[in-house]
């Protein structure tokens, strides 16, 4: 008999040899914790934990930290993580010891695409120049320049809200704040005006969420380098990557129309400008000193402070993904505690009128804003818009007796250390006054921008602009419950992002 034109006992033997290969290698690449005594379920050979986390959702960690302790294995697939929970652990991990933790895992790097050659996926030789590059962005002599452009789309977010209160309207609040945050980075990164807060579904909206929506099991390319991590050679050989033909299109080209625009511009008005986009002109690669960067020679390495153009459009599409997703998340998050809280929501702003009388935040004045402070770091405790981080294991390292092998990803479970009834008692309640003896708490357990040098970039702006956009907004209105609004936020979807099942939509009333 034949099966595909191949002789069918052949076709059966080779089937059944492919299996058992597959077999083999999987129990194989299983042993890796018991080997190094690192407990931890007992999971498929193929898909790990994957298919119970996608079940259970964030119940899934909870089980496992209970039965298993504070440092155990999991796989993702075919990734091993050791999820840690022991402070002087990721102390060592996050910022001690750099040289053996320096990469994440990097899902989205997986084609030669200039949006792949971004900041957060950068293997940390190549992380060094760029992060060096793009830091003096967010200096507070840069905020405090940058602060009048987020006050303007401030002041459009209040506009906004006010229209939805008088026209009794239910507010999907993550869909303004989304407005807002892309507006604010079209200003502070860009020095351009994005449409978002006019046209909800303006194209930059429209393809970050895109990216968003398609960065994790829905896609083909992320879902084979889990399942296979081996094969990311062949992956990105392929071309399939993480991001959709027309998204990168999209990106590539709006990036290039703002490289050129701004190169059009004069010599005085490019002096003026204090963003991102100037600042990676001014370390536009003039091609030598990149070439030297390349051969490894350190001295030329140290003098290539440099981008490339393929590079200024990575780091100007992880800007605006970044920038966008996890402050619109946090302040959705705060509206939604403001709502069901209306005791915060009036002690807040009473704070604002007392401290600010109607004085426009700035970088400044809004450091004197104590309570404002507690309520965002407890909604960012609450509902940290990445809830997770992760280092690679580049060489085998023993710390506090554990040995984490090389190869392996430590998985740094932000939202769960933020849960911890040790540390935070009543974890799941909203408590602003936990924060009035903030260095008592163990910083190792409040993680919401990660830690050490590869912490978010974007800490201060973003701190600046949910602080900011609250001021204008409370001043102006109140976020109300409706009747159907859960009193805790139970159900969020298995991204790499912290979203809620379901949209939040609140209220609006007019102060
Ligand atoms: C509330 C808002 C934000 C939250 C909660 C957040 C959270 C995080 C976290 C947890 C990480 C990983 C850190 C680690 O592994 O230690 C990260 C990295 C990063 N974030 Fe943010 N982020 C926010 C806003 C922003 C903004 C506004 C930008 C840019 C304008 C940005 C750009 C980045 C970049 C480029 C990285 C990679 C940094 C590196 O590897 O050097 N983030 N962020």
């Amino acid at each position: 008999m034949e099966l595909f034109g191949c002789n069918f006992p052949l076709a059966l033997g080779l089937l059944a040899g492919i299996v058992a290969l597959l077999y083999m290698y999987a129990k194989r690449r299983k042993s890796v914790f018991k080997n190094f005594g690192i407990p931890g379920p007992d999971q498929n050979l193929i898909f790990g934990g994957t298919l119970e986390f996608l079940r259970k959702g964030i119940d899934f960690e909870n089980k496992n930290r209970k039965l298993y302790g504070d440092v155990h294995g999991e796989w993702f697939g075919g990734i091993a993580m050791v999820t840690v929970y022991d402070p002087d652990i990721l102390k060592e991990v996050l910022i001690k010891d750099f040289d053996t933790f320096g990469d994440r895992l990097a899902l989205l790097d997986l084609d030669n695409s200039p949006l792949s050659t971004n900041l957060f996926s950068a293997k940390v030789d190549t992380w060094k120049r760029i992060r060096k590059i793009c830091s003096p962005t967010f200096s507070g002599g840069k905020l405090r320049k940058m602060i009048k452009g987020i006050n303007i789309c401030a002041e459009k977010l209040t506009k906004n809200f006010i229209r939805a209160g008088e026209s009794g309207e239910e507010a999907d609040v993550k869909e303004y704040f989304g407005a807002f945050t892309m507006a604010a980075i079209g200003s502070t990164g860009f020095g351009i005006d994005i449409d978002s807060q006019n046209d909800f579904n303006n194209n930059f909206v429209r393809e970050t969420k895109k990216v968003l929506d398609n960065a994790f099991l829905s896609n083909i390319a992320i879902l084979i380098i889990m399942l296979f991590p081996e094969l990311r050679p062949l992956v990105k050989w392929t071309g399939i990557g993480a991001f959709s033909a027309s998204t990168k299109r999209f990106f590539i080209q709006a990036v290039t129309d703002m490289i050129k625009q701004r190169k059009n511009d004069s010599k005085e008005e490019r002096e003026r400008r204090v963003d991102f986009l100037q600042l990676m002109l001014d370390a536009e690669d003039d091609g030598a000193d990149h070439d030297a960067a390349k051969t490894g020679d350190e001295a030329a390495q140290k003098s290539a402070n440099k981008l490339t153009a393929e590079e200024m459009i990575g780091q100007a599409f992880i800007f605006i993904l970044a920038g966008y997703e996890t402050t619109a998340s946090t302040l959705q998050y705060a509206a939604y505690i403001l709502a069901t809280q209306p005791g915060v929501q009036d002690k807040l702003a009473e704070e604002i009128s007392s401290v600010l009388g109607d004085e426009e935040p700035d970088y400044d004045n809004i450091q004197r804003l104590t309570f404002m402070d507690r309520v965002v770091n407890e909604t960012l405790r609450l509902f940290p818009a990445a809830p997770g981080t992760s280092r690679y294991v580049s060489k085998t390292t023993t710390i506090k007796g554990w040995t984490f092998p090389e190869g392996t990803y430590v998985n740094v479970p932000i939202l769960f250390l933020h849960r911890d009834p040790d540390v935070y008692p009543e974890p799941n309640k909203f408590n602003a006054e936990r924060w009035e003896k903030k260095s008592e708490i163990n910083p190792m357990f409040f993680l919401p921008f990660g830690h050490g040098p590869r912490q978010c970039i974007g800490m201060r702006l973003a701190l600046v602009e949910v602080k900011v956009a609250l001021v204008h907004v409370i001043r102006h209105i109140r976020f109300v419950r409706l009747v159907d609004t859960p009193d805790e936020l139970t159900e969020f979807k298995t991204t790499g992002v912290l979203q809620p099942k379901t949209p939040i939509k609140l209220k609006i009333e007019l102060r």
